[in-house]
């Protein structure tokens, strides 16, 4: 087969299983399949870009860096919905219409997906761009970042019409977003309050591989074309799933055609109670008329279509009474107020706990213990104090005093001009910092020390065995033996898996270590970046910051950590031990051999700085050239780019990629 056919056989097969995998959850290949398939067409997409589409897979992993986001104007207006808090308001809504055009109404009962607006464009079956909302007149192109959705089809199949918008609505799915806080925490970093807004944070990132990293989904839920060929919307929906759209599953219930307000408040009585059930959020129902004549017949407001309403669900809440504030510290000292409340049923689960996040939020409720509160979950994870039943608030109720002492070990508390946490700064003493650092380093994304959980940490603690990460490879047999429920075997297997964790790569070694901020994937980066601990320790801020991606705030918090001679000294302890501060050239060698004896010549300016990007040639097997010859393969072309340089290009007739393209093809 010829390269350029075999080009687009992979990227049609890909596309094809993606759809297969994430739209119709069936899938008919292995991972292990798939990757091979994806890799051959990255590697014959670097040596043959001119062949490569711009809809290929491969640009579904990310990596095209876009600073700031054009504004585009909408092929047609991104209107918003009439909301309505109540079923009578549906009952006017209906009655309304039934006056206005009068006989059978068919309506279409749809979710009220709680996300992110999105407009895709499609032309000759490909998805040329993605706008978020923005005015409704105007939005931000994001379309490298919409890329990245597998739910979105890149190319589509069957009789599409040659220009069309679909609109949808992109969610971070709640297993997603769980897993993502749960990582955040890891890292130390605060957590994500709901998946709406991170979905929308996450849409707007500058880097489409951190998109691509983070698991959204997209409900794709009308079809806007100047020529729609369906009847009505219903059936519009129903099938544009030939085409290769996830659109709301009939199945699940997520979308239904009614003909009667019985068939409406049916189906908002259905989803009231179920919602908690599904893996997203939503926030309400939309009600729509089904038939598209009687769409144009009905009209518009000047803000939305007269045809369709959407009716929000309330929060729930209840009001319960706040016995307790206590306060926790994590492992970094940072100091949480918890409210403990007398327990109350909430959405399907007990509530008996909430966070109060900080000094400055129990001001604002002003709340105090003994106050009668209201507690919400608007379909979230974290149930949430709302506010205080002043009316109820007792007589000799006094205004809360924050803490100025830890609880734990009794030192000062800190706050940081700017910053709304207080801290414990006694990290080298106090309790819950010493075990919470030593439960984040002994961690499955850490370490993954077998045989030592956070029970085993806090007795090998409390027995003085251990104050600190370094401590635990000093521990013998004889020591741990006579510790309460420690038999032999328990031993032996503490024993093996913190010999066993001394294979664990640098990388993790180094989110391990708990450094403020330094998550997984920062940790992954400056890892690379470094490559071994003492270049990173001997980093001065302004080398830190010129690390794609790492800001002031963790350049600052790395360097702190480091200027502790207390931490110093548990890293050379741990390297003593034999854990790993080096990364694993060879593993990292063999990542990539795409661009294995090319000479690629860099010129002009860039959004990652060039020395990244001569970093990442030669780690995908590439060689760095000075100056354009009749040797060189590639010519990797910023912006400002010289034109002496670029006619001699254009003259040997090189191969020029843009920042994006070479990026994208390098996944
Ligand atoms: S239809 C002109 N259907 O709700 C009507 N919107 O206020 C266009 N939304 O931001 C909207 N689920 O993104 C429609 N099933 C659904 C929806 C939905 C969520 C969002 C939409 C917009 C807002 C409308």
């Amino acid at each position: 087969m010829e390269i350029k056919e075999r080009i687009a056989f992979l990227t049609k097969e890909l596309n094809q299983h993606n759809h297969n995998y994430y739209v119709l959850n069936k899938s008919v290949i292995s991972d292990y399949d798939f990757d091979m398939l994806l890799k051959e067409l990255q590697e014959l997409e670097v040596k043959h870009p001119e062949y490569a589409f711009p809809n290929s897979p491969t640009k579904r992993v990310g990596g095209d860096i876009t600073k700031n986001f054009e504004t585009v104007a909408h092929r047609f207006p991104m209107l918003s919905l009439s909301n309505s808090y109540s079923k009578e308001e549906i009952q006017e809504f209906d009655e309304r219409i039934q006056k206005l055009i009068g006989g059978e109404i068919e309506y279409v009962c749809e979710l009220k997906y709680d996300g992110v607006a999105i407009s895709i464009t499609y032309e000759n079956g490909e998805l040329v761009r993605a706008l978020t909302r923005g005015d409704g007149i105007e939005g931000e192109d994001v379309t490298a970042n919409v890329r990245t959705i597998r739910a979105i089809p890149l190319k589509l199949q069957g009789d599409y019409p040659e220009s069309f918008d679909m609109r949808g609505e992109i969610v971070f799915p709640l297993a997603a977003f769980n897993q993502l806080n749960q990582e955040r925490e890891a890292a130390g970093e605060p957590i994500f309050a709901n998946p709406r807004n991170t979905a929308s944070g996450t849409i707007k990132m500058q880097d489409s591989s951190i998109v691509a990293s983070r698991g959204l989904d997209c409900q794709l839920y009308q079809l806007y074309a100047d020529v729609n060929p369906f009847e009505g919307h219903f059936e519009a929906v129903n099938s544009v799933k030939d085409w290769g759209f996830k659109t709301p599953s009939l199945a699940d219930n997520y979308i239904k055609k009614v003909n009667s307000i019985e068939g409406i408040m049916e189906f908002i009585n259905y989803w009231d109670e179920k919602r908690s059930e599904l893996p997203f959020e939503i926030d309400g129902i939309v009600i729509k008329v089904n038939n598209h004549h009687k769409q144009q017949e009905l009209g518009f407001t000047s803000k939305s279509p007269r045809w369709a309403i959407a009716y929000k669900f309330k929060a729930e809440r209840v009001s319960t009474v706040l016995n307790e504030i206590t306060y926790q510290v994590g492992r970094t000292g940072a100091i949480t107020p918890v409210a403990n409340l007398e327990p109350v049923q909430l959405a399907g689960t007990t509530v008996k706990r909430a966070n109060l996040h900080n000094a400055d939020q129990i001001e604002k409720l002003d709340i105090r213990e003994k106050d009668t509160v209201y507690v919400e979950k608007g379909g979230e994870i974290i149930p949430k104090i709302i506010e205080v039943d002043f009316s109820k608030r007792p007589k000799e109720s006094e205004p809360t005093v924050y803490i100025k002492h830890c609880p734990e070990c009794g030192s000062e508390l800190v706050r940081v001009e700017g910053e709304a946490q207080h801290y414990c700064p006694n990290s080298s003493n106090c309790k819950p910092q010493i075990t919470g650092k030593i439960e984040h380093f002994i961690g499955r994304k850490m370490m993954n020390i077998d045989g030592l959980g956070v029970e085993t940490v806090v007795q090998l603690f409390e027995a003085g065995l251990i104050k600190n990460s370094a401590d635990l490879y000093d521990l013998t047999f004889e020591q741990i033996e006579p510790l309460e429920r420690m038999a032999e075997k328990s031993v032996n297997n503490l024993l093996k898996g913190l010999e066993d964790s001394k294979k664990v790569p640098f990388e993790k070694v180094l989110f391990a270590l708990g450094i403020r901020y330094v998550g997984e994937t920062v940790a992954k980066k400056l890892a690379k970046y470094f490559r071994n601990i003492d270049a990173l320790i001997a980093a001065s801020e302004e080398e830190l910051v010129a690390v794609d991606e790492i800001g002031g705030r963790i350049a600052e918090s790395v360097k702190s950590f480091f200027e502790d001679e207390m931490n110093v000294s548990i890293v050379n302890r741990l390297k003593t031990a034999g854990l790993q501060f080096e990364l694993d050239e060879t593993e990292h060698q063999q990542q990539s051999a795409a661009l294995e004896g090319k000479s690629i010549v860099v010129s002009g300016v860039f959004e990652m700085s060039r020395n990244d990007l001569k970093k990442l040639i030669e780690s995908h097997g590439g060689k760095n050239a000075s100056s354009i010859s009749s040797k060189t393969d590639y010519l990797v072309r910023g912006d400002k780019m010289g034109p002496s340089k670029l006619a001699k290009a254009e003259k040997l007739g090189i191969t020029m990629l843009s920042e994006q393209e070479f990026l994208a093809l390098l996944g």
